[in-house]
Order: C-alpha cells, then sequence, then structure tokens
C-alpha cells in the first residue's frame, strides 16, 4: 500500500516522479505528493488529496527545473485523507516518503516531546521527526541509528536539506526495488515505475540503506560497509503496464488471460508431464508431505479454495485452506511433513509474508506461487513458482487468479503422479485438458456481449447472491468478490445446500441469484436449489456447461461455456464472472481500476 519512487540523475525529475505515481497509483490514491531540489538546492514540496492527475495538474503550473526528488501516492492508515497527511513529509532538516505503518509512533511522539511540531496525524512525520533529532551530518549513521527506535513496517526514501542531488533509502517488510541507470538512479516501491527505464534491478535487502546520486548507487550492508547489489532482470516490457487501446486496465488483463496461462504451463511441460525442474522444485517435495495447507488472502485464497476441491478427493491426503491474517495469529496443526503453499500475485501481502514465517516456524517446507519476481514472499519461501501473468495493474485481480489456478493445477497433477494416483497417461490427459481451457476461455471472451447485457438488472439491485456446490461453490467465492470490490453491489457466496438453514429468507422478488452449476455430481441437487431461490421470486442467472438439459423457464439468463472437463469449469466461468463484476461497475459508472478504499498491495495489517 502506497506507492512511493525517488530519482535523481540528468532527466527531469518531475516528469519521472508524476509518470511513476501514475503507474504506482493502484497501491494507494487517496493522496499524491513530490519533494524535489529547485535550481537553487532548496527542497520544494506540493502535495494534494485526490488522484495523481490532481497533482500532474498543480505540477504543470510551476515551472522550476528539478533532477532529484520523490513522490508519494498514499493509501490513509494514520489519519485522514486531508493535504496535510499526504506524503512526503518535512521535519527539520529531513524530508521523505514512508509505505508501512510506524507501531510505536506514540511513544516516539512521547519520547522526542514531538507534540507540539507534528503537522499531520500520521506515522510517517513522528519518523522523520526522531530522524531529525538524529542527524548530525552523516545521513546514513543517522538512518542507521533510526532504525533502532522503529518497530513496524516502512519503505523510507529520504532526502536531506544539506544533501542536494541525494536520495537515501531503507526498508523493512515494505517493498522497495532500485536500479542504476545511464540516465540516473531510481527506487520504487514497485516494478511497474521502473520498467520504462530499465529491466535490470536489485530488491534492497532488508534493514540495509541506499544511497542514490545522479552518478552512483551505493548498497551499505548492515554494518554500513559498501556491498554489490544482487540485480534481477525481469521480461515484463512497458506495453505491458499500459492500456494498449483497452479503456480499462482491468478489461486488458481479463483479455490476456489465455496468453498469460499460456506463458505459465508451456514452459512447465516435458514429455507431457508438469515439470518443475527449472524451477528447481524436487518431486521429493510431493513425495514426502502428509498434509498441504494453502494459505492466502482475496482472490488468491480463493484459487486455493479450488485447488482444494480439486486435490483433496484426487489425492487423498488432507487439504487445508487458511485465510492468511487468521492464520498467522492461530497455533497451526501443521509440522514439517505439511507442505505449506503460500499464494500472493504480489509475493508482498503481508499478512500472507507473516502466515509464511510462522508456518516456516513449524518446519513446515513452503512453495510459493507468486507473479512478481523477486518479491519477499518469492524469496523467503524454500520453493517458489512463478506465474507468468505480466504485471496486474487493476486492483481487482483477474489473469492472476486464472494463472494462480493453472499453477496449482500443475503442482496436483504432478503430485498425483508421483504419489501413483495417476498413471502417465492419465496425467497427460489432465494437462491436455488444462490446455483445452484456453480456447474455451477464449470463446467466452468472444461472448463478452452477453455479460455487459445481463447486468442491467444487476447494476438496479443492493443484494446479489451466488450459489454453487463442491468446485462450483469455490468458483463462487470469486464471482462475489470480484461483484462486491468494484461494484459496491452486495454480493455473497453460498453453498446452495445452506441457502435453506437461513439465507434463503433473504430471497424476496427480483433479487438477482448467480448460480453455478457445472459439476455433473451435483448438478440436480444445485438445479433443485435454483428452482427453490425461483419459486420464491429470485432472477436467475445460471451458469452450465453446453450440453447441459435444463428446464426452458428455470433462468432469468441462461449462460453456457464449452463442454470442457467438469474439474476444468472454472476458467471459463472465471471469465463471466469476471466480466459481470467488471460490465456491472462500468453500467454504474464507477472507478473500474481503482475502487474506493482498496489498494492493490496490501503491506500494512
Ligand atoms: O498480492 P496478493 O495476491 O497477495 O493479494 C491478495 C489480495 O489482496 C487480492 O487478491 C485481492 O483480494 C484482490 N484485489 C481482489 O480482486
Amino acid at each position: 500500500m502506497c506507492g512511493i519512487i525517488g530519482y535523481t540523475g540528468p532527466l527531469n525529475a518531475k516528469k519521472i516522479l508524476l509518470d511513476g505515481l501514475s503507474q504506482l497509483e493502484y497501491r494507494g490514491y487517496d493522496s499524491a505528493g513530490i519533494a524535489y531540489f529547485d535550481a537553487a538546492s532548496k527542497i520544494q514540496l506540493v502535495k494534494k488529496t485526490g488522484k495523481v492527475a490532481n497533482l500532474k495538474e498543480f505540477c504543470s503550473r510551476i515551472q522550476d527545473n528539478a533532477h532529484c526528488g520523490l513522490g508519494h501516492t498514499r493509501w490513509a492508515t494514520h489519519g485522514d485523507v486531508t493535504d496535510q497527511n499526504a506524503h512526503p513529509h518535512q521535519a527539520g532538516r529531513v524530508t521523505l516518503i514512508h509505505n508501512g505503518i510506524i507501531e510505536n509512533y506514540r511513544e516516539l511522539t512521547r519520547d522526542y516531546g514531538l507534540e507540539g511540531k507534528l503537522k499531520s496525524q500520521t506515522d510517517s512525520e513522528v519518523a522523520a521527526w526522531v530522524l531529525d533529532a538524529l542527524y548530525e551530518g552523516n545521513p546514513a549513521k543517522a538512518i542507521q541509528n533510526l532504525l533502532n527506535h522503529l518497530e513496524g513496517s516502512y519503505g523510507f526514501c529520504i532526502m536531506f536539506a544539506d544533501r542536494p542531488g541525494e536520495i537515501y533509502a531503507v526498508r523493512n517488510v515494505s517493498p522497495l526495488v532500485a536500479a542504476y541507470t545511464h540516465s540516473g538512479a531510481i527506487i520504487a516501491s514497485d516494478l511497474t515505475a521502473l520498467i520504462p527505464y530499465t529491466r535490470r534491478y536489485f530488491v534492497l535487502p532488508e534493514q540495509q540503506i541506499v544511497k542514490l546520486t545522479a552518478y552512483q548507487l551505493t548498497l551499505y550492508d548492515k554494518k554500513g560497509h559498501p556491498e554489490e547489489p544482487e540485480y534481477l532482470e525481469v521480461n515484463w516490457n512497458m506495453d505491458a503496464a499500459m492500456k494498449n487501446g483497452f479503456p480499462h486496465f482491468m478489461l486488458k488483463e481479463i483479455y490476456e488471460q489465455p496468453e498469460a496461462l499460456k506463458n505459465t504451463i508451456l514452459p512447465r511441460i516435458s514429455k507431457g508431464l508438469p515439470d518443475f525442474t527449472d524451477d528447481q522444485i524436487p518431486d521429493s517435495v510431493f513425495e514426502t508431505c502428509d498434509k498441504i495447507h494453502i494459505i492466502a488472502c482475496g482472490t488468491a485464497m480463493h484459487a486455493g479454495m479450488v485447488a482444494r476441491a480439486l486435490s483433496e478427493p484426487l489425492l487423498r491426503i488432507p487439504v487445508i485452506v487458511s485465510i492468511a491474517s487468521e492464520f498467522r495469529y492461530e497455533e497451526p496443526l501443521i509440522n514439517e511433513n505439511t507442505l505449506v503453499i503460500v499464494i500472493s500475485q504480489s509475493g508482498e501481502t503481508i499478512d500472507t509474508l507473516a502466515a509464511m514465517r510462522l508456518a516456516k516456524s513449524y518446519g513446515s517446507k513452503t512453495l510459493s506461487i507468486v507473479n512478481v519476481k523477486g518479491s519477499t514472499i518469492a524469496r523467503e519461501s524454500d520453493y517458489v513458482l512463478y506465474t507468468h501473468a505480466g504485471p496486474e495493474i487493476a486492483v481487482a485481480s483477474t489473469k492472476a487468479y486464472s494463472v494462480q489456478l493453472a499453477a496449482l493445477y500443475m503442482l496436483i497433477c504432478r503430485m498425483a503422479f508421483v504419489r501413483g494416483k495417476y498413471s502417465r497417461d492419465q496425467s497427460a490427459a489432465f494437462l491436455s485438458s488444462l490446455l483445452d481451457v484456453i480456447p474455451a476461455m477464449e470463446t467466452m471472451l468472444s461472448r463478452k456481449e452477453e455479460e455487459k447485457n445481463l447486468v442491467t438488472h444487476l447494476i438496479q439491485q443492493s443484494d446479489t447472491f451466488f450459489i454453487g456446490r463442491g468446485r462450483d461453490y469455490a468458483f463462487s467465492l470469486e464471482g462475489a468478490l470480484k461483484l462486491k470490490e468494484i461494484s459496491y453491489i452486495h454480493a455473497e457466496a453460498y453453498a446452495a445446500g445452506e441457502l435453506k438453514h437461513g439465507t434463503i429468507a433473504l430471497i424476496t422478488e427480483g433479487v438477482p441469484v448467480i448460480a453455478i452449476a457445472t459439476q455433473e455430481r451435483v448438478f440436480s441437487k444445485l438445479i433443485s436449489n435454483v428452482r427453490e431461490v425461483k419459486a420464491r421470486g429470485a432472477f436467475v442467472i445460471l451458469l452450465t456447461k453446453s450440453s447441459a438439459v435444463v428446464e426452458g423457464n428455470l433462468a432469468d439468463i441462461h449462460i453456457r461455456i464449452p463442454d470442457v472437463d467438469d474439474a476444468f469449469a472454472v476458467f471459463p466461468i472465471a471469465v463471466i464472472l469476471q466480466l459481470i463484476a467488471y460490465y456491472a461497475s462500468l453500467g454504474k459508472s464507477l472507478d473500474v481500476d481503482q475502487p474506493r478504499n482498496l489498494a492493490k498491495s496490501v503491506t500494512v495489517e
């Protein structure tokens, strides 16, 4: 949460900061601000509530040159959404931007007598004042000293008034990536802000200080000695982070799913089997475990729910799915024989990271499924399986979900093979069905008008129910999340058999019920549940496979997906559910890509 960027070099710093903030805006959009050294080497500060466009418009009226500066786009934690609470914060000689939460800010305020000094309600400004108090002309020494006083998570970029052209940065948990390019040094909370300038970057190691100047980037180890950064390469290009003619990132990302699936699946097929040799995941990881525990948040957790519904009956071992924010405060029943699968698009979600660290402390092997290369979860897990979705910019996750599923399906298939549950032929057939979902998704994308039309009724309602049984229930969880987060329509997913135990009281004339009925095993049961809600006046939107036989008047709207194998129906169903949410948001004239109160990467608790 919060996007941060710093640049120093020969180019126009204000432009780089403002462009970078536009790229990072999905991390938070309550307010935005920049600080830069002007031609007289004085630090200028501009900050505004609202979106980056607001700040850009204001900055366009300021005619001065800058070659070194900081930029921040905020997702509010401490303090309201006001100009004062926007970053950067200034305290004496210190100007800083912060992503994270300083947990002991009250104690620091008291210990450093800051009560009368603070201009904002933020924990970040407290850190700035403490740093100013510790600063005696040696920035690295003062920052190192500051770290001894702080509790919490932080990514800081800092300028000192008497050090024009220099930026210092340090982090704990909150992400920061940096690069030195032929046109200066750049640092940001996220790769998307770096890729217009370079694909070679490094992840700032925790609690190590980096100093950026126009001519040099110096990383210091914890003792203050210079150290060579560990550079990584990313194959994302600028196009991947642009809308490319689509009206919204979300729609573009929905359309990118077939390609993302190919990129994630195809390099991992060898001799007709899933193969993780290049990912350095040995078969022993799959052979030795007697339980699987999946941990994730939000959409990633829903991918885990689908994986559970698929894998437990097949592998015949317990597969448990935990919400990371719950798991991290539990006393989990896991041990060294448990395989813990951690799923995260960003690889930075704080709850997921903390849960993974807890699992490691129990001796469990951790395997992460992550989209962002070099992210903290990827680096700290014992094994990592990268999904290749490219950058996902829209806050609502779409392509990350389907590639997470693809990665999970491949893992399950390999596990079934090495544990003797699948023969070579069965594994090959499974993979072939997985590949079949790509044209099935393309078919659904080519029929997007169906979803566009069906939201007419939906967007006039305040509640929607998604129902399904078995795997269909797991799919419906994601449908409900997608709809509520971007259309603000209250949406709940229910195991269809559970409706009669209370929730059916909410079904009245016209209430939309989206019923997912793709699983042969429970199809007739689900159809009975649909009849029950229909009898109470529900507006039924029914999703089935093409060959499904249902009576003509059962559904108000009936959408059919291609006849894929039941286990793989989630892929074309996901496209429909994503498009329903997208068109509902559009139909209500809402901000599709940046829904209220949310941010892409949840790096605070
Ligand atoms: O980066 P992560 O996959 O760890 O993020 C987890 C959730 O915050 C995320 O999936 C969230 O639920 C999506 N924005 C929903 O569309």
